[in-house]
């Protein structure tokens, strides 16, 4: 096996599937499936997941409403799908455990790291949820953040697209895709991976990214599998 320790990053919106908003069971079913499928190989993995699906901050500074207010009700959208994926897993059989960085005692464990790797290395899957639990930080910062402070072997960023391109793939015909790039070229470039605050922290940190479609199933195991799956980002 390629990594001993995972952090997995999903992308809310994704879980919408065909929907226009909220959770589709197809697609949480589906992910839940290549979790398990993955977790059968020994692997331990660790998950982050957006709230894009619910509510974006962002959106609702744009509305008038305070960045800070608007991002800790993202961070409560995040704690719905972890919910949701936690429950998806479970009645496949995997045994999980969900951390909040918000305490809320009564939903779930509060974030705490030694904890985490305690049932990281019992072999339960661990969700955390609620981001940071800190405004202006994204789910990919804590991704990033949490995959540190977790000793993960790297950051499996979980899109809709297959990897990074030259170009954006939609617009233009002529875009390629890279199987591996440094972080030094994805800045020098102005390519799109994560947030400069995520990125940074997993240059600086020395943890590999890599972005792959995780609509697709079965690419996560073979990427797992050592398969040219996506495209890594490293030092
Ligand atoms: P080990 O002691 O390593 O075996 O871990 P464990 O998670 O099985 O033990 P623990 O007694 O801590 O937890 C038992 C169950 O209670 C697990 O399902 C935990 O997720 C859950 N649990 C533990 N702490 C909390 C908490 O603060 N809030 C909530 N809601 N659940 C908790």
């Amino acid at each position: 096996m390629k990594y001993k320790r995972i952090l997995l990053k999903l992308s809310g919106e994704s879980l919408m599937g065909d929907k226009q908003f909220g959770i589709d069971n197809v697609r949480l079913n589906s992910y839940a499936l290549q979790i398990k499928e993955i977790c059968e190989t020994g692997v331990e993995v660790a998950i982050v997941i957006g709230g894009g699906n619910i509510f974006r901050g962002v959106q609702a500074e744009e509305g008038g409403m305070d960045r800070t207010h608007g991002d800790y009700m993202g961070m409560l959208a995040t704690m719905i799908n972890s919910m949701a994926l936690q429950s998806a897993l479970e009645s496949n059989g995997i045994n999980t455990r969900l951390q909040s960085a918000i305490e809320m005692k009564e939903i779930a464990e509060p974030y705490v790291r030694r904890k985490a790797v305690r049932h990281l290395e019992k072999g339960r899957v661990v969700i955390f949820g609620a981001g940071t639990g800190n405004p202006y930080f994204t789910t990919d910062s804590a991704a990033s953040l949490r995959a540190i402070e977790i000793e993960a072997d790297v950051i499996l960023k979980g899109t809709r697209v297959d990897g990074i391109y030259t170009a954006d793939p939609l617009k233009d015909k002529t875009a390629t895709k890279y199987d591996s790039i440094t972080f030094d070229d994805v800045y020098r470039k102005g390519l799109q991976v994560m947030d400069m605050t995520a990125f940074t922290l997993c240059k600086e940190n020395d943890l590999p990214i890599i972005v792959f479609d995780m609509d697709t199933p079965g690419n996560l195991k073979r990427l797992l599998d050592g398969e040219k799956v996506g495209t890594i980002v490293q030092n």
